[in-house]
């Protein structure tokens, strides 16, 4: 029963809600697209699906941000995380995903949200996130699931070299984990918070926040 519901009825609400969003403001990112479907193998990663907007308001804005602040969102998608953290003061916000036409279109739903938001200075950047060195000046990088662990641990390691290049601390955000208790006992990352949803007793949901310092 809790399975049609969530399903048949909850989900698609949902879906309508964020497509009249949407439109509203032009924009395209309730996709759900399969990577094969991008050119893609399926062993490279996740597809694109989007952050639940409901869930993102709460996660930015638990986030204490100055204007030195830089956002990176590992496996951008179509930008929805993007746009959201460009409504605050943060220098710049990168996005990186292995797919050429994902940041295609992540352009665009940016360029036509600018206007709207505070943060000026967005990058895209088509790379497999395994391949992607952290910029030694990154503060916060966001993640919704992506990819598997071996990736997951690759830019951890990333994370982990710019943090000794540059000695800091990184906040890492991590929409409906997986793999969350293999990368804490392998990386000197602290939890700091933990978010909840039970969507109407249909499912769960959460998100972890961790700094990463050098220990
Ligand atoms: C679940 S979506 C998240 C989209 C966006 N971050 C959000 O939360 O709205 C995952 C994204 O990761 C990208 N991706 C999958 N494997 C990847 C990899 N190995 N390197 C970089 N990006 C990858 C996919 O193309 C997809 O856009």
């Amino acid at each position: 029963m809790k399975e049609y519901v969530r399903f048949k009825i909850y989900l698609p609400v949902i879906r309508i809600w964020n497509l009249v969003v949407d439109k509203y403001y032009g924009i395209d990112t309730e996709l759900v697209i399969e990577l094969p479907s991008l050119g893609l193998d399926l062993k490279i990663g996740n597809r694109q699906e989007s952050t639940p907007t409901r869930h993102l308001k709460k996660i930015l804005s638990f986030l204490s941000i100055n204007s030195e602040d830089i956002f990176i969102d590992m496996g951008s998608g179509a930008g929805r995380v993007m746009i959201a953290a460009g409504r605050f003061p943060f220098k710049k916000i990168i996005g990186v995903d292995v797919s050429e036409k994902l940041n295609k279109i992540c352009k665009i739903n940016i360029q036509k949200m600018k206007h709207r938001l505070e943060c000026k200075k967005f990058e895209n950047i088509t790379s497999n996130a395994s391949d992607y060195q952290i910029p030694d000046k990154a503060t916060f990088i966001y993640f919704f699931n992506p990819f598997g662990m071996e990736v997951m641990k690759d830019v951890f390691h990333s994370i982990s070299k710019s943090v000794s290049v540059n000695p800091r601390k990184v906040k890492i955000i991590w929409y409906n984990p997986k793999y969350d208790r293999e990368l804490e006992q392998s990386f000197p990352i602290k939890k700091i918070k933990e978010m909840k949803w039970d969507n109407f007793g249909l499912f769960p949901s959460r998100c972890l926040f961790y700094e990463m310092s050098i220990s």
